[in-house]
Parts: C-alpha cells; sequence; structure tokens
C-alpha cells in the first residue's frame, strides 16, 4: 500500500520509519524493494552523485530531473523532494512556485526544508496550500559554508535552540522531521517534545525513525560518514566484475 504523509505520521510510537535517499530508478527500485517506507530525493544528489563537493551547487532543476525519474518507478514509498540551498528563504510566492513543480513535475508527494524556528512562519503557509513538508534541524548540510559540518546538542544553550527549532517546525504543521547528527544522549528529548515523527541521521536510536544516504549504507562511496556501517561493499564488487569482463575481453573470451 502507498505510503502517505499520515500514514508515516500515524506510526510514531507504533515501529520505527525506514527512510533512504534515492536520486533515479535505479537507486529508487532498490530503496523501495529493500522495504523504505520514504524516499528522499535529496540535494545530497550533488556530493554524492554529480561529484560536487557539497550540496550548495545543487538546482531546482536538478532536483526535478531526479525527482521525476525516482517517481517514474511509482513506489509504495513516500516521495519526498529536498529544497536546494537558501531557497526556502524566498518570497512565498517563489516558495509556493517550488513547491508545486516538486509535486506537479517532479511526481513528489512532499518537499523536505533545512532550517528551523526562523522557516516556521514559511513552512505552515506552504502546509496551508497542501504542500506537505518534512522538516530538518540539527546540523544542516546547506549551510556547510557558515557553520560547517558539526556534531550538534552539545551544551544546553545548543539543546535549547534545537528543542525550539523542532517544536516551531512541527507546530507550523510538518508531518516529518529528519534531526541530523545531533548528541544521541540529547535526541530522545527531541523525539519526546513534538508530536510528529523524528527522523534520525547520526542522532542515535531515539528516534522515529532513520535515514540514511542510500550510495553510503551500500558501501559506494570512498568515504561515508562515521555513523554509516556499510551493508555491502557495492563499489568494490562493481569494480572486481569489470576487472573479470575487461580480462576476458582481453583475452577474446567476451563479445
Ligand atoms: O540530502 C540528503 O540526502 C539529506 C539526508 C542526509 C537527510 O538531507
Amino acid at each position: 500500500m502507498k505510503s502517505t504523509t499520515r500514514s508515516l505520521r500515524a506510526l510514531k510510537g507504533v515501529r520505527p520509519i525506514v527512510c533512504l535517499t534515492a536520486y533515479d530508478a535505479v537507486t529508487a527500485r532498490i530503496a523501495a524493494e529493500g522495504g523504505a517506507d520514504l524516499l528522499l530525493v535529496g540535494d545530497s544528489v550533488g556530493n554524492t552523485v554529480l561529484g560536487m563537493p557539497d550540496t550548495v551547487g545543487v538546482t531546482m532543476d536538478m532536483m526535478i530531473h531526479h525527482t521525476a525519474a525516482v517517481a517514474r518507478t511509482k513506489p509504495e514509498a513516500l516521495i519526498v523532494g529536498d529544497l536546494p540551498f537558501a531557497l526556502a528563504h524566498d518570497n512565498f510566492s517563489k516558495l509556493l512556485g517550488y513547491g508545486r513543480r516538486f509535486l506537479q513535475d517532479g511526481g513528489a508527494q512532499a518537499v523536505k526544508i533545512e532550517g528551523g524556528a526562523t522557516l516556521a512562519p514559511a513552512i505552515a503557509k506552504l502546509v496551508d496550500a497542501g504542500i506537505p513538508v518534512m522538516g530538518h534541524i540539527g546540523l544542516l548540510p546547506q549551510r556547510v559554508h557558515s557553520t560547517g559540518y558539526r556534531r550538534r546538542g552539545l551544551t544546553p544553550e545548543d539543546q535549547i535552540r534545537l528543542l525550539a527549532d523542532a517544536v516551531a517546525v512541527a507546530e507550523a504543521g510538518a508531518f516529518a522531521l529528519v534531526v541530523e547528527c545531533v548528541d544521541e544522549a540529547f535526541m530522545p528529548a527531541i523525539t519526546a517534545a513534538v508530536g510528529i515523527p523524528t527522523i534520525g541521521i547520526g542522532s542515535g536510536k531515539g528516534c522515529d525513525g532513520q535515514i540514511l544516504v542510500l550510495h553510503d549504507l551500500l558501501g559506494l562511496t570512498p568515504t561515508p560518514p562515521p555513523f554509516v556501517r556499510p551493508e555491502a561493499n557495492l563499489h568494490r564488487d562493481a569494480v572486481a566484475a569489470v576487472r573479470r569482463w575487461a580480462r576476458k575481453v582481453r583475452a577474446r573470451k567476451s563479445r
């Protein structure tokens, strides 16, 4: 059965929610057949498959191109498109346009937005316009040039900020909240403070679900983040397969 924002929201406190990134039809089929409840077309497509140093260079056109490829596989998992760098701070008519493009041209069912309390009014207006929003707080990769990639929630002051962000985004109507690289000991406090599922990445077990970049999980990225334990080494296996075939071609044993 197709996952919806409502069905995923209803899983809080019932069972953990499984989320993975997907950037094209191949990875969408792998993640969906593997049992993911939610496919995030993350702007991590930039550094994971497009050869960029980070997510800052990713554009709406790129995101729609990749989201549409995922949507063509018609997965039962909910498809969420990631709003690229800084666009959440545009005026509302532009923001509404980005949301429309994700749902109408990309075939997504929701949009993810990086940012906390300051974006709550914009999130509330999008939700009011019928565009489901997934929040994203904690480490914000789009802010690499302002804050860097740093673990969050390590001081009482930062914990207060994170709780305020989580509550503001939830109260604005987000249906779920990604919480990235927050101190494991503090994470349960965020999960308890909001009525929507928290989806952790590098934030320990105290979340209502987990998300990973599929390429990290499958061993396709050369240096996955330290919190990932890859379940396969597909880069190594693929190189070995190519080497075997190359040997056969050179020995004239393959057509
Ligand atoms: O872009 C992305 O893949 C993400 C996840 C890491 C949560 O935002």
